[in-house]
């Protein structure tokens, strides 16, 4: 693995050193809903990443474009259907999945053992384990000119991502914490967001090779339309403190356009 991750500045495959990284990432994480590990893969790793991608990117990804709002879900109690807080949106990417990738310098990282243990340790579990699902378990998505990933709360508690190539321009990561808890839902505080009325709204630049972990349950966040010919391309990696998690078929449609894997190249 030292050949694809800076394991000299960031010592995942050491125990001692893992442990004492895993404490000012959790610090980070308490504080600020995230944590980074800027340029953890190396630009040759990268670079091989990316050229496994590229032919997959341009001939077999899934087109996928979605009209959802804030919430992903329209029906939100004692809130009525035309609540500016519903406002829809649009979210455009196009999605390689984890079969059409079983091979390669994504998946090898996304599987890694220490760097799963790693994640445990940050996020203050017993055990972390990679997704079951054929399909789901680490998506490659790419962004082009025009397209984004819209203002949403996450459904999972936390994401993981690895951004592997970042935009000329747009395409900027934006979040906004403290709008809503458990039990303050803020309505009229998410309606401002959406209407671009929120000045609380951060940027976090992102580098090419930075692994970021996101608590997204309850801190707003989107990605701004991506601007030029040069793509954004991360892939999202999904653990579950149980193992064997698999979506369903309707799951597996609604997000990929397919329910069954591919066959592996003869
Ligand atoms: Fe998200």
């Amino acid at each position: 693995m030292h050949d694809l991750l800076d394991l000299d500045r960031y010592p995942l495959h050491d125990p001692a050193g893992a442990a004492a990284l895993a404490e000012v990432c959790r610090r980070d994480l308490a504080a600020k809903a995230m944590f980074n590990l800027d340029g953890l893969l190396r630009p040759a790793a990268l670079e091989q990443g990316l050229a496994e991608l590229h032919p997959l990117i341009k001939n077999a990804s899934f087109f996928h474009r979605r009209s959802h709002n804030i919430y992903f879900d329209d029906n939100i109690p004692g809130l009525a259907p035309d609540h500016p807080a519903l406002k829809h949106c649009e979210t455009v990417n196009h999605t390689v999945c984890a079969d059409q990738i079983s091979d390669s310098v994504v998946c090898r990282i996304y599987e890694w053992p220490p760097l799963i243990d790693f994640l445990a340790a940050v996020l203050g579990k017993p055990r972390l384990f990679t997704m079951e699902d054929p399909l789901a378990r680490a998506n490659v998505m790419t962004y082009r000119d025009g397209e984004a990933l819209n203002w949403h709360f996450d459904r999972s508690e936390f994401t993981t991502t690895l951004l592997l190539q970042a935009p000329d321009a747009g395409g900027a990561f934006q979040y906004r914490c403290g709008l809503r808890s458990d039990d303050d839902p803020n309505y009229e505080g998410v309606a401002r967001l959406i209407a671009g009325d929120d000045p609380e709204v951060r940027t976090l630049p992102l580098g090419p090779g930075t692994l970021n972990v996101f608590k997204g349950k309850n801190t707003a966040h989107r990605v701004t339309p991506i601007a030029g010919a040069r793509e954004r391309i991360i892939a999202v990696f999904s653990y579950y403190e149980q193992p064997g998690v698999i979506f369903s078929a309707e799951e597996r449609l609604g997000f990929y356009g397919r329910a069954e894997p591919r066959p592996a190249p003869s």
